[in-house]
């Protein structure tokens, strides 16, 4: 008989599973606390932006073996159940915050039938999977849990579940490994990766490889910090050294830095996880990767300053994207959002564009100026940011702008604008970690 799965927490990462999921034929029920995601849901709406997942979504709705629900005895059927809840950053600190992770644990614990495998995709600190298993032990000796960290990308989320380039499970035996080749057989098929780790190493893998990637984009804005200095050109350096193949030329592109609900949180949850366990030293390089990061958006206002004058009140700022990243309306630590809220604190008058993030971008900031174009956000600017590298950005017709605009003055602040198209149109361009 065919297994049947369940999804705790349909946020990004469960709404995206649930799907996915389905969408290799499982019966699947996705539970969540929140009753207007699961009453959107269950109409084949999808509460974010991500593309592909809406079409899949509405798809696999329609086939009746994806349903929804608020009721957690809904799981009882169920003989895998996938916690996708979200960690957080704590409120008082670096660590991450368990709540959801162990209420989520707790409430299917007393509906889960023998022989149930409980299986943790949220990223925990080291040490979380273990603990969750011993108090199951005692709460539902019937069932077993496994961790299995989760790789996707937004804007790329379903891709990246349904052909991962690998499957990561840490278990504590034989049969819990063999439940989840059963579950993910189909992307095994497709010739994918399969490792099989304990439960600490794997929830290590995740954060130690969003440790790598957040390291990258600090090391290659140091890079620019220093290209600044010396009148080089980062975005030059990066392609010289990415052809070398052990370095690779992926997550070298210079700007303001990482953002997004995973990379910030995730570095810092390590630290204080690290510092618990009485190793501190090993990832204090964390602290200055986070620190360059955080500088960088420190460098954008500085040119920004630079360009008009340290009193900021009499002019009007253009911002060109608000979400942390292109094709996604996420705004959860945005470094294009935390620098047009600080140009506004410090006196400008900043006006907003993003394609799809606006409205998340209200919520979090409802003070700031919002355009439902990208003409009415730079009519009259005194200098446009480029913040969120979107393709639309990408192919403005910098000649037609400059038609609107008071100052032709652009800084793009994630190095993707052609310089040479905006320079021949008249605009004065600055770019982070290039120096002419
Ligand atoms: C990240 C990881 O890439 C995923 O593998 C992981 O599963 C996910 O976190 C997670 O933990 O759930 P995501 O947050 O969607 O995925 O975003 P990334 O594509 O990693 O980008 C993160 C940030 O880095 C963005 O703000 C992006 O603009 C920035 N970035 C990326 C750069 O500044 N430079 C680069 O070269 C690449």
């Amino acid at each position: 008989m065919a297994l049947k799965l369940s999804v705790v927490g349909c946020g990004y990462l469960g709404a995206t599973h649930a799907a996915c999921m389905s969408s290799l034929g499982f019966e699947v029920i996705g539970v969540d606390t929140d009753p207007e995601k699961i009453a959107m849901l269950s109409k084949g709406e999808l509460p974010f932006y991500e593309p592909g997942l809406d079409t899949l979504l509405a798809s696999e709705i329609k086939t009746g073996r994806l349903t929804f629900t608020t009721d957690f005895s809904a799981v009882a059927d169920a003989d895998v159940h996938f916690i996708c809840v979200g960690t957080p950053q704590s409120k008082d600190g670096l660590a991450a915050d368990l709540t959801y992770v162990k209420s989520a644990v707790q409430g299917i614990a007393p509906h889960l039938k023998k022989g149930s495998l409980v299986v943790g995709k949220s990223t925990v600190p080291v040490g979380t999977a273990q603990g969750l298993r011993e108090q199951l032990a005692q709460s539902a000796p019937q069932a077993d849990l496994a961790w299995n960290p989760e790789f996707l990308r937004e804007g790329f989320a379903v891709e990246d579940t349904l052909t991962p380039n690998r499957l990561v499970v840490g278990v504590a035996n034989d049969r819990a490994e063999e439940i989840l080749k059963e579950v993910y057989k189909p992307i095994i098929d497709l010739g994918t990766p399969w490792i099989r780790a304990d439960l600490p190493t794997s929830e290590l893998v995740k954060v130690a490889a969003n440790s790598f990637l957040a390291t990258k984009i600090s090391f290659i804005n140091a890079m620019a910090e220093v290209c600044e200095a010396a009148g080089g050109d980062v975005t030059v350096l990066a392609k010289a050294i990415g052809y070398d193949p052990r370095i690779g030329n992926r997550f070298l592109q210079a700007g303001i830095g990482f953002g997004g609900g995973c990379l910030p949180k995730d570095i810092r949850a390590f630290m204080a996880r690290a510092e618990e366990l009485g190793a501190k030293q090993a990832l204090e390089f964390l602290r200055e990767i986070d620190a360059i990061n955080l500088r960088a958006r420190q460098r954008v206002i500085d040119v920004v300053r630079a360009e008009l004058t340290d009193d900021l009140t009499s002019y009007k700022i253009a911002v060109l994207g608000a979400a942390f990243k292109p094709d996604s309306d996420d705004v959860r630590d945005s470094p294009a959002l935390d620098i047009a809220a600080q140009l506004q604190a410090a006196g400008a008058s900043v006006v907003v564009h993003d394609p799809k993030a606006i409205e998340n971008a209200r919520k979090r900031f409802p003070k700031l100026g919002f355009a439902a174009n990208v003409q009415e956000c730079v009519k009259d600017s005194d200098l446009i940011l480029h913040l969120t590298e979107w393709r639309e950005y990408r192919e403005l017709d910098p000649n037609a702008l400059a038609a609107l605009v008071k100052k032709k003055i652009v800084i793009d602040g994630r190095n993707a604008l052609d310089r040479d198209k905006w320079r021949s149109a008249g605009w004065k361009f600055h770019a982070l970690g290039r120096s002419d």
